[in-house]
């Protein structure tokens, strides 16, 4: 193979080439702000339209009548199970081919406000199947089985072709054949190259040091870079994109403080740094000249795997090493692990080895450790993707490299359930997004989802996650199994209740397709346990209605705030500031006091039990509902007793949230939103854009709704720092004095053409059921 550089081979130290401060970008991606707004969706016809429901009916019926769209085991599903039977019938896979051309993607389009999927309005319960994994070896649909198949694998064993990470050279063969047979692999493949050409007239990213996180944005832009440029190379064999991606490897391994280029006291950085030239070194590895791999090599030993072991020994810079079930703990060992598999072989120093040596056992003993036992990500459900990234990124790179994962995939039996909180923490219009949000999310996505899928035989999470705005990145090409058909709704029940002690939360909807429906979210749980990421929010929930979201969350603080990340503690500065203490959540206040960290609610809760069937269009049973009560009284002091309840109302049309509180002390009622508010006593009428919602107190008598601005009381203690401003948010109120009160308030948003409202009969908690408020 021939090809030239333009520049001959730069040594990657070559400071003269940091021509790279100018500001980002001449296009309009922004490199500070993370994803842009995903592209209005183009007008004209869908495939829908265009093949038309009719033939497509026919097509598939054919494959459902003739009992051959197979179903792998699927026992660890996140729904029903998939469909009958199975076997290899090549029938099967060319309806399966016929099917898939004829609808194309399953979301039409991505709304404009939050870029959810909007799923057309359609009743095809011949396209929208029980999920499930097609039984097929056709090239034209399946990925071919991995020849490399070692008897007794070893993390420091390799595959002898390259590439070894993630995506071996047998995936790249097969690839532009699934491309051409796959709307999604077609879709996400133009996006990549789309993205990797915005890019490429970009100067490497440059050196910019925030105070909070450090370099991690400049090592995670980089990352996403060579992942494009490296892809986009294999697809095309053309060299500029090696030549481009030299220049960023040499602006990285050139920038910064001499001895600790990538900010070792910052180790996220260092991580995610060495997980971009491993890969580049890897994926590149047939081009780089002998001169540019050493190069290369040397920029992952000096700079990533000799801060990896001095981790080992130096806590402030490893203090990520122990008991840390947080994304830290799978994001570095993640990192360190693809740097070092990516040389091993070419490294003569035995560092890559002796990192494989601690990583993989690390990593299973805290990253693997996410999880709860119902799935729940230990710290936020926006840290889900920084720590479900790095855990998907190191199986999947020990995996193809070495031939196992050595348990990090199932060493928590119930890691597979994750992909089951992410799909239920996700709202019609966003995140359950309680707590911490994160840093920027460069090269880091939901796309665990996909090899999730794979690894837990859960066609579920595949299917949820193609649809999504983020999926289209060169992991999904290799993590997507296109022998999967189905709609991820049909047979998925409405409700979750995660029951582990660490975060109890609920999640009810009354659609999964409807980006118009309602949905609620509530949690309890424990103030301590979640790498000081949460917030004092036992009882803090987010309702979505009409396409939009009335009760909301106010994200993270500045992390640079002082004392921020000091502790859990209950005299932690961290809950001095207003994001972060009970009064900026959507919950009581009692007495004007934060929320105990020792709290341990006890949770109950029933569903009627609807799940999806397979139209997007889902009437909901008048009498379908769910409730959910958490005891919080161990969450208060000057609390003889508290409950708080959350039912859908009317067939999912309303909302009732019930707090049966005994105090000593004043308490409050909060809700933060977006709306603009108009009170009337017990009436309050929120309004965002041209919707509205209406919400009312049942009970107490006499009580009336308030409202302020979204910021401490005045008597509250001083934090450090100032507070960050809430623009627009405006806090819902209802204070009682002292005393014992069934507080019921109800939430009517005022649907479309829908007039049938109930007011429910009130029940005490105790007193709750399924039938309690027909
Ligand atoms: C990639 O391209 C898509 C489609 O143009 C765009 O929506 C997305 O923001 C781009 N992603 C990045 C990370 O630049
Ligand atoms: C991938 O996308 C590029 C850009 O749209 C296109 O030129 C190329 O043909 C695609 N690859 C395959 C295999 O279809
Ligand atoms: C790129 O080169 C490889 C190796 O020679 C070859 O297998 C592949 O078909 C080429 N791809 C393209 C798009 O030319
Ligand atoms: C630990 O690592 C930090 C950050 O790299 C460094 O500043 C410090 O000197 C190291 N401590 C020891 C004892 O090596
Ligand atoms: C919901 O989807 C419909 C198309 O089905 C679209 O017209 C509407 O604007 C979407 N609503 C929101 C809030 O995005
Ligand atoms: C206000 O809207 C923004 C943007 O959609 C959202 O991120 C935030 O959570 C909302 N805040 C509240 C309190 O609903």
């Amino acid at each position: 193979m021939t090809h030239s550089y333009d520049s001959g081979s730069r040594p990657l130290t070559d400071v003269n080439y940091q021509a790279a401060n100018a500001p980002y970008g001449s296009n309009n991606y922004n490199e500070s702000t993370g994803y842009l707004p995903p592209q209005k969706p183009k007008k004209g016809l869908s495939n829908w339209i265009k093949f038309g429901i009719p033939v497509l009916i026919i097509v598939i019926a054919g494959a459902v009548v003739g009992g051959i769209v197979g179903s792998k085991k699927s026992n660890k599903s996140a729904a029903a199970s998939g469909g009958s039977g199975g076997g290899n019938n090549p029938g099967a896979a060319s309806s399966a081919i016929s099917a898939k051309s004829a609808i194309g993607r399953f979301a039409t389009a991505t709304d404009t406000n939050y870029f959810m999927p909007v799923y057309p309005s359609t009743t095809n319960t011949a396209a929208f199947t029980t999920p499930t994994f097609v039984q097929t070896t056709n090239a034209n649909i399946a990925w071919p089985a991995d020849p490399f198949k070692p008897a007794n694998p070893s993390p420091t064993t390799v595959r002898t072709d390259r590439p070894r990470l993630i995506a071996p050279a047998y995936k790249w063969a097969a690839l532009p054949n699934l491309i051409k047979n796959d709307p999604y692999l077609s879709g996400w493949n133009d996006t990549i190259f789309g993205n990797a050409s915005a890019y490429y007239p970009m100067p490497p990213v440059a050196y910019v040091v925030d105070g909070a996180s450090g370099i991690l944005d400049v090592s995670r832009s980089v990352k996403m870079r060579l992942k494009a440029f490296a892809y986009v190379y294999r697809m095309t064999n053309d060299t500029k994109w090696v030549d481009r991606a030299w220049s960023e490897l040499q602006n990285a391994a050139s920038f910064g403080p001499s001895d600790d280029k990538w900010n070792s006291g910052h180790f996220l950085d260092v991580a995610e740094m060495t997980a971009a030239f491993g890969i580049a070194y890897d994926w590149l590895y047939d081009v780089w000249t002998s001169d540019q791999k050493n190069q290369i090599k040397q920029a992952i030993l000096t700079y990533g795997l000799t801060f990896g072991l001095n981790a080992q020994t130096n806590t402030s810079i490893g203090w990520w090493t122990t008991n840390v079930n947080g994304n830290w703990n799978c994001v570095c060992n993640g990192g360190l692990t693809i740097g070092a598999l990516a040389i091993l072989g070419d490294d003569t120093s035995g560092m890559a080895t002796q990192i494989l040596g601690v990583t993989v056992d690390n990593a299973k003993a805290n990253c693997a450790l996410g999880p709860s036992t119902d799935g729940t990500w230990s710290e936020t459900a926006n840290y889900w993707y920084f720590g479900t990234t790095g855990h998907a990124e190191m199986s999947s790179a020990l995996l193809t490299a070495t031939g196992s994962h050595y348990g990090l995939v199932d060493t928590n039996q119930n890691f597979h359930l994750t992909g089951l909180f992410h799909m239920y923490a996700t709202g019609p219009t966003s995140l359950f997004n309680y707590g911490d949000h994160g840093p920027n999310k460069y090269s880091t996505t939901a796309n665990a989802m996909l090899f999730y899928a794979e690894q837990y035989q859960t066609p579920e999470y595949a299917l949820f996650q193609r649809d999504q705005h983020d999926a289209p990145e060169p992991w999904s090409m290799f993590w997507y199994d296109p022998t999967v058909s189905g709609a991820f709704w049909n047979g998925l029940p409405l409700d979750h209740f995660f029951d582990d002690g660490l975060d109890q939360w609920t999640s009810m909807r009354s659609s999964w397709t409807d980006n118009d429906s309602l949905y609620v979210a509530m949690k309890a749980g424990k103030n301590q346990g979640h790498q000081t990421h949460n917030d004092l929010d036992c009882g803090d929930f987010v309702l979505d209605a009409m396409g939009t979201r009335w009760a909301g969350e106010l994200g993270s603080g500045d992390y640079l705030s002082p004392g921020y990340f000091s502790s859990d503690a209950q005299d932690s500065q961290r809950w001095l500031y207003y994001r972060k203490r009970t009064e900026g959540q959507n919950t009581i206040l009692v007495n004007k006091q934060n929320q105990n960290v020792g709290a341990a609610p006890t949770v109950k809760h029933e569903t009627t039990g609807e799940a999806q069937g397979s139209s997007t269009v889902y009437q909901d049973p008048g009498t379908s509902t769910a409730y959910w009560i958490a005891d919080l009284s161990s969450a208060y002091a000057d609390t003889s007793s508290f409950s708080r309840g959350v039912r859908m109302i009317n067939g999912r049309k309303q909302v009732l949230i019930q707090d049966d509180i005994t105090t000593t002390s004043a308490l409050q009622w909060r809700m933060h939103t977006n709306a603009t508010v108009s009170i009337n006593g017990a009436t309050a009428t929120l309004t965002i854009g041209s919707d509205t919602m209406q919400v009312q107190i049942l009970s107490p008598s006499g009580a009336t709704f308030g409202q302020g601005p979204a910021q401490r009381d005045a008597a509250d203690p001083t934090p450090p720092e100032a507070d960050q401003p809430n623009p627009g948010v405006t806090v819902l109120t209802i204070d009682l004095a002292a005393g014992n009160y069934n507080l019921e308030v109800l939430f009517n948003p005022q649907w479309s053409g829908f007039s049938s409202f109930k007011t429910p009969p009130s029940v005490p908690l105790s007193g709750w059921t399924l039938t309690s408020h027909d």
